[in-house]
């Protein structure tokens, strides 16, 4: 036979569709579709099980570098085992310029810690720290043609906050390169403002993380952030939104006709503020930035997701350990919720975590799920038509979805390197059982299946959101 593979039985679910059918797979790719596919070279029954394209992450972070001190608690094996299990088959992490550094450095250090380690497709955002005339009159635009066709800049941590005349300018470049801005939308001086006053009346708790941190801060950002992308005329990605009113920015400016898109993940529809405030140091393990609302703020965020706000979904993993000097507890975080890292890890529960809320509890259509969780990613970042899909030609890249099955989270059955999860005891509806890459089993029942390094790096095209 002609085919390596055939996956029988399903019911194939796309961003649009949703039908019972046979997929045949030939040297990594999705060949042929029909109502019965026989004689494959090896056959994978998966009768009772929803087909849809692999989860695509278009936001983690991983072995990024962290300040002083701290260190993430994945590396690019750990995190790709992670993703596969939680039924993903690419993900994307970022490349951070240090100050001082060239972009294609800091590419390079990360693609060396990458290469020959990924259990899944990885490729990279670049994260612009330091936009120099040499980043923005040369570097970025040698770097889009080479494939990195998105960055983040961040409008606060000190290490990483662009002023507005610094914002403007990579917008620019932006707009000539045609690549995608992704923007990070909490205001510097508002946090450090309220921070400050925080630490004077001694509120040093982790609980205080998310009081330093209110939706008006992000809500101004991305309100700033908007109106600079109106200003020069250039599409943009406001990140990880986590409540009603930088949404409403983006509903707003979205009205208006601008090319304002969003992502929101996991944490800002099921964790609230309350979870920072544990006892002792327990609500460390809930930091991260936006912090998470409350349940008003998720059910605005639900609307987003239902009407089409938000084009992705994304779990924005960010993984420290708790019990550590290096992590969540290092020796300064007792003295200000200031030093507790931010972040939490997310890449395995992503798809759990969507699928049960939304498509279990009757919130999104099964094809909302997968547009949100890999369609649009793919759409956003470039690597459409070659992944995102179930189709003629699209890389096999498949998760097979028992949508029946309930689990319990819990730290004990990821495989991700942090030492807890934000979600242990959640239940949900709706589990990954296998994970394929171009083809490759990577993932089945529970464990992680060798071959590390079948991952590639990948190389984008430019956003369909931006336009050729
Ligand atoms: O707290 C978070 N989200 N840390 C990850 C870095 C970021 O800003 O996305
Ligand atoms: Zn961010
Ligand atoms: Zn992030
Ligand atoms: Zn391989």
């Amino acid at each position: 036979s002609e085919l390596d593979l055939a996956i029988r039985g399903g019911t194939i679910v796309t961003a649009s569709d949703m039908y019972k059918g046979d997929i045949g797979i030939f040297d990594g790719r999705i060949v042929a579709i029909s109502d019965e596919i026989t004689g494959a070279r090896q056959e994978v029954d998966a009768s009772g099980l929803w087909v849809m394209p692999g989860g695509i992450d278009s936001h983690v972070h991983i072995a990024q570098d962290s300040g002083p001190g701290i260190v993430m608690a994945d590396d690019f094996a750990s995190a790709t085992a992670s993703a596969a299990a939680g039924g993903n088959s690419t993900v994307m992490s970022f490349a951070l310029q240090k100050r001082g550094q060239s972009l294609r450095q800091s590419v390079e250090d990360y693609r060396k810690l990458a290469e020959g380690e990924c259990f899944v497709d990885t490729s990279f955002h670049l994260i612009i720290s330091d936009p120099t005339p040499a980043v923005l009159g040369q570097e970025l635009p040698a770097l889009v043609k080479d494939g990195y066709t998105s960055f983040k800049v961040f409008m606060t941590y000190d290490d990483l906050v662009l002023n507005d005349r610094e914002l403007l300018a990579v917008f620019d470049v932006a707009r000539r390169e045609k690549a995608l801005v992704m923007v990070h939308c909490e205001g510097y001086d508002t946090i450090r403002f309220l921070a400050e006053r925080l630490e004077q009346e001694g509120k040093v708790a982790p609980y205080y993380h998310a009081v330093s941190r209110p939706e008006v801060v992000e809500r101004e950002a991305a309100h700033r952030a908007i109106s600079h992308a109106q200003l020069v005329d250039v599409p943009i990605m406001i990140v990880h939104v986590s409540g009603a009113e930088a949404m409403e920015q983006v509903r707003w400016a979205q009205r208006r006709g601008l090319k304002v898109y969003a992502e929101t993940c996991p944490q800002y529809i099921t964790l609230t503020a309350e979870d920072l405030d544990g006892l002792g140091m327990e609500g460390a393990k809930y930091v991260c930035s936006p912090p998470p609302r409350d349940a008003e703020s998720q059910k605005a965020i639900w609307e987003g997701l239902s009407q089409g706000v938000f084009q992705t979904f994304s779990s924005d993993h960010c993984p420290f350990r708790y019990d550590s000097p290096q992590g969540k507890l290092n020796p300064k975080a007792r003295s200000s919720f200031r030093w507790v890292p931010n972040g939490i890890p997310g890449v395995e529960t992503r798809l759990p975590i969507l699928f049960s809320e939304g498509v279990s509890k009757g919130r999104i259509t099964p094809q909302t799920f997968v547009a949100l969780s890999a369609t649009n990613h793919a759409r956003m970042y470039g690597l459409y038509p070659k992944k995102g899909s179930i189709g003629i030609g699209f890389d096999a890249d498949i998760c097979l979805w028992d949508p029946k099955r309930k689990e319990t989270l819990r730290q004990e059955i990821l495989h991700h390197g942090s030492d807890y999860t934000p979600w242990e005891g959640f239940e949900v509806t709706g589990w990954p059982v296998a994970t394929f890459v171009r083809g490759k089993i990577v993932y089945r029942d529970g464990e992680v299946l060798g071959d590390r390094g079948h991952g590639q790096i990948l190389a984008r095209g430019i956003s369909e959101y931006v336009g050729a």
